[in-house]
């Protein structure tokens, strides 16, 4: 039995979300969970007139309802609201509709299977391994800049079968474009000093993800990888061959999908384990326990706070009269605390059954990196707890998302723990090596 509650932040008084409501203002962020709770309850589906106007819904089966039903609901201006000033870069599948995205969805499901993904855990638990080694002596660590960041930025770049080595250039694009909608705050002025700079790395990116695709066409098929990039070259869809810009975008959307979501997500965690030392020995004495840990902590607290969907036609819901072309955000992070779905939704409890949630998303959209993602964070706590004994993290020198983009969840987490030895198990290659 493992069950603490989260009620300080819930216990101050807040007001639904309305018409000045702006999820991009530092303020909401760590208020989130309470405003989104107030909404839920007080008003069901909300509604801003700030960024055009948009709809906020809240409650599980109305974001079940909009998740499943994209002939109403699209994702065609992509997941990030407001979108970024130069517009929304080119992702699939997420900013495609069926069917074409169900066509692209049958291309890439097999490449994220939980068996792909169980014959990679090796490379995972060496990377977790190599991180490890770089702090463990010194007895303090950023367990975010230290270890979840590199760890998700690392495992996505030799997934895709590009060089890991490059993860700390590409993490500062990733950051800027999970939480774009920050993008929405900043002055012109600033806007000029800041985007030119971060379309230089972004493109960077593309350049190098397209040389690498070009590289893995040249090269006959028995010649290719297990690396994602490989396995996409030279695809066809209905008899026709993928051209090459459309893989890019499909590289794209895995490098921004992977990068935040899975390092705010463990290193929200380590935050929780490093406040809680009776959790840190009940899951190093049953390291079977830890899939428990990551789903409960997966649904109180969601990595994926807001994703857009645009309507394409009138619809009702529920208190909602929502027009063709509005915007409307569902929230993952308010679905998995709605009491009409979950018992006690505010208090973390590792022994629900079953521990379920949305924070990979529902309905057609539903998270392709799942598998992934679970397989890194499963093995970034075990390894932690086996390699690091007693971590105790200093809230003051924790720092949460102010702001709510898309993702959301620690972006800083110092501690310290007792130094240990370094263990090298890991291959001279851990960074760059194929998948
Ligand atoms: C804890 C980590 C993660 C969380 C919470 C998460 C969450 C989500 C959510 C909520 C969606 C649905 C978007 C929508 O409805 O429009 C989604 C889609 C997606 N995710 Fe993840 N994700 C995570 C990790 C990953 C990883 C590691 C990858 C790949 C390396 C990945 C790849 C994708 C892709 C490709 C899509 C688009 C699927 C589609 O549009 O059909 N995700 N994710």
């Amino acid at each position: 039995m493992h069950k603490t509650s989260n009620a300080p932040d819930e216990a101050r008084a807040v007001l639904p979300i309305g018409p000045d409501f702006d999820q991009h203002d530092p303020e909401f962020g760590p208020r989130a969970y309470a405003v989104l709770d107030a909404s839920r309850e007080a008003v069901r589906v909300s509604r801003s007139e700030l960024y055009g106007g948009f709809w906020v819904v809240t409650r599980y089966d109305d974001v079940k309802a909009v998740a499943h039903d994209p002939s109403a609901f699209s994702n065609c201006r992509g997941p990030v609201f407001p979108e970024f000033p130069g517009g929304t870069s080119e992702m699939i599948p997420i900013t495609l509709d069926p069917p074409e995205l169900m066509s692209y969805r049958k291309l890439l499901t097999p490449l994220f299977s939980p068996k792909t993904m169980g014959r990679r855990s090796q490379v995972t638990d060496e990377i977790c391994n190599y991180l490890i080694d770089q702090f463990v002596e010194s007895g303090e660590a950023d367990f975010y800049g230290q270890y979840s960041s590199p760890l998700a930025g690392i495992v996505t770049l030799r997934f895709l079968g590009m060089d890991g080595t490059d993860w700390k250039n590409y993490t500062k694009v990733s950051h800027a474009l999970s939480e774009k909608g920050e993008f929405s705050k900043l002055s012109e002025e600033d806007c000029a000093g800041f985007i030119p700079e971060f379309m230089e790395s972004l493109q960077a990116f593309f350049t190098q993800a397209s040389e690498n695709l070009k590289d893995a066409e040249a090269r006959p098929p028995h010649e290719r990888g297990e690396s994602l990039i490989d396995r996409i070259a030279g695809a066809e869809i209905d008899g026709q061959e993928v051209p090459h810009e459309r893989l890019t975008h499909i590289v794209n959307n895995i490098f921004q999908a992977g990068f935040d979501t899975s390092s705010m997500a463990l290193a929200t965690m380590i935050y929780r384990l490093g406040r809680d030392n009776e959790l840190q020995d009940l899951l190093r004495a049953n390291p079977d326990r830890v899939s428990d840990f990551v789903e409960e902590s997966l649904r109180i607290e969601s990595p994926t706070t807001l994703m857009l969907k645009t309507a394409t036609r009138d619809v009702v819901l529920g208190n909602a009269e929502i027009k063709a072309g509005d915007s409307v955000l569902i929230s993952w992070a308010s679905a998995n605390r709605d009491p009409r779905e979950y018992e006690k939704p505010t208090e973390f409890d590792i022994d629900r059954s079953p521990i379920r949630h949305s924070s990979f998303g529902l309905g057609v959209h539903r998270c392709l990196g799942s598998n992934m993602a679970r397989t890194t964070l499963k093995i970034g706590v075990t390894e932690l707890l086996r390699r690091v004994s007693d971590i105790r993290i200093d809230p003051e020198r924790a720092v949460h998302s102010a702001t709510c983009g898309t993702v959301f969840g620690y972006r800083r987490v110092e501690g310290t723990f007792p130094p240990a030895a370094r263990e090298g198990s890991y291959p001279d290659d851990v960074l760059s090596g194929p998948w």
